[in-house]
């Protein structure tokens, strides 16, 4: 009998097959690793539903999980992504939409594994990588808060994000390769140095927007290291600077958003507005002092403005144009030396926003204006106009680069290796225009 003759390339495709097979598996089982499920809080319901509430504040939980104008806590807020947008769940203990039928193990495995109730993976725009560092005291103690809500019948709206990450798959290969499973802790500390690492690490999730990313989004939740926003563009720096802060003022700063020389604008002052002004006096304290204590660092050299040469002839005319613009529109509030006001209006010859390689955040604020927040410690925050209307996007490109020559740092004495990094052009103004104003 003759079998027919089976093509050569057939072994090759059951090879591959086999090896797409066996990768599948192994980043499968890679993203579904976890640590063992700690025992529930000894605590009574009460006492969990007093800590609750207060953590929820710690970690800004309501702000992401209620949609503009929506009913609070019945989530839909809508989050940007480079992949789509994705929406925030509905926390209210509605038996359907909401997390009514969820229990405290659920719930627990949500914030320390990023997995839902039915265990589907959850999309790291809920920054559970930070949360995975909380106790499970505390994540009881919010779900007990979170219990006695009044359940809202608001549906949960699906992603829409682009194939292929809208599949499980895809958040998968994530998990698989950004990831780790953390230990589980019983009790959060209390006190020290150990507390403002918790709420730094943990509930307050400062690395989420102050670690640096990479293309897929991917961060190490332990950084400090500075990072641009994905989407909205907007720069979180360096948290290791920490010579440039006084202790003091740093407390003064994180809980009011206005401190002698500088006021929190953009997402940060959104954080202090809906969570940091609420934390306890020494909440903030510990979080400080520890802040404080990480080792000190200055900019990375990408973030660092390049040291001027010589102006040439035209670098020297859109200085002096700039030098002008300023005079007339800003040395008001920011002073003829951009000594600022202290306390009042912040200071652009040091410690600024102008000093940064990367413009965006100087930008924004003199494009579309802004406010700190208005806060306890500072009720009525002094504004920023917005100059969008009033300048020219080549006058906007001209203050912004006297600025960035007059006070963005280094003396200028080196080779004009990168002097194009510090002049900022009407299309890049232009191009800057086109981002929302939050
Ligand atoms: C930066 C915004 C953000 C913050 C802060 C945030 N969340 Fe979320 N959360 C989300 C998003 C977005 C989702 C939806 C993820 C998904 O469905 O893939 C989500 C999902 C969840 C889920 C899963 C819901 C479900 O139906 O599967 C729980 C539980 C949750 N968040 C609890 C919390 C708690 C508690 C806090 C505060 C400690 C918090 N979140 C803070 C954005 C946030
Ligand atoms: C939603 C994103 C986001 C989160 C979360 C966030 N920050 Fe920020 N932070 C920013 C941005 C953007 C800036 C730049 C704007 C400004 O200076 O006000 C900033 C600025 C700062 C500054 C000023 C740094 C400097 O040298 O001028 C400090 C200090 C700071 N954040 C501390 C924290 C801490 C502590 C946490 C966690 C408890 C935190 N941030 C969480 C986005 C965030
Ligand atoms: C009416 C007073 C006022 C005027 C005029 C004004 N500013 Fe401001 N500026 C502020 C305030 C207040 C803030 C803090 C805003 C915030 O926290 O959201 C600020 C913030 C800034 C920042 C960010 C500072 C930092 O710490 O990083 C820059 C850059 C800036 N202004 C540039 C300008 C430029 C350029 C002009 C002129 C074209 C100008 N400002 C005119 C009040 C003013």
């Amino acid at each position: 009998m003759n079998w027919p003759r089976l093509p050569r390339w057939l072994p090759w495709l059951m090879l591959l097959l086999w090896l797409a097979y066996v990768a599948w598996v192994l980043i499968w089982a890679r993203a579904q690793r976890s640590a063992p499920l700690p025992p529930p809080s000894t605590l009574s319901q009460s006492e969990l539903r007093k800590r609750g509430e207060y953590l929820v504040k710690l970690g800004n939980c309501a702000a992401c999980h209620t949609a503009r104008g929506g009913a609070p806590w019945a989530g839909g807020r809508a989050f940007e992504t480079p992949f789509g947008t994705v929406y925030s769940g509905n926390l209210t203990p509605h038996p359907e939409h909401g997390l009514g039928r969820w229990t405290a193990d659920d719930f627990w495995r949500a914030m320390h594994e990023g997995k839902s109730r039915d265990g589907h993976f959850l999309n790291p725009v809920f920054p559970y990588q930070n949360f995975a560092a909380i106790a499970r005291d505390d994540s009881d103690a919010m779900f007990a808060w979170l219990q006695q809500l009044p359940a809202q019948a608001a549906p949960r709206r699906a992603h829409a994000l682009r194939w292929p990450f809208n599949t499980q798959f895809s958040l998968a290969l994530w998990r698989a390769l950004y990831v780790e499973p953390q230990a589980a802790l019983q009790e959060a500390p209390q006190d020290g140095m150990a507390r403002g690492a918790y709420l730094a690490r943990g509930l307050g999730h400062c690395s989420a927007c102050h670690a640096p990313r990479d293309r897929l989004g991917g961060f190490n939740p332990a950084s400090l290291g500075g990072g641009k926003m994905p989407v909205s563009g907007w720069y979180a720096p360096p948290l290791l600077l920490q010579e440039r802060w006084e202790e003091a003022d740093l407390r003064l700063w994180l809980a009011s958003g206005q401190a002698a020389r500088h006021a929190a604008y953009g997402p940060m002052a959104e954080v202090i507005f809906s969570s940091m002004q609420y934390w306890k006096v020494e909440d903030i304290a510990l979080l400080a002092a520890w802040l404080k204590a990480q080792p000190g660092q200055t900019l990375p050299p990408h973030l660092q403005l390049p040291k001027l040469g010589q102006l040439q002839p035209e670098e020297a005319q859109i200085a002096q144009r700039g030098k002008q613009l300023y005079q007339k529109h800003c040395a008001e509030c920011h002073g003829e030396q951009g000594q600022g006001v202290p306390g009042v209006y912040p200071a652009l010859n040091r410690d600024s926003s102008v000093q940064y390689a990367l413009p965006e955040n100087a930008l924004r604020l003199i494009l579309h204006g802004g406010f700190a927040p208005a806060t306890g410690g500072n009720p009525r925050p002094y504004g920023m106009p917005p100059f969008a209307m009033h300048l020219s996007e080549q006058e906007v490109a001209d203050v912004l680069s006297w600025l960035r020559v007059e006070w963005g740092g280094a003396a200028k004495a080196d080779p004009a290796a990168a002097q194009n990094k510090v002049f900022i052009s009407a299309p890049g103004v232009a191009q800057m225009r086109s981002l929302p104003a939050e």
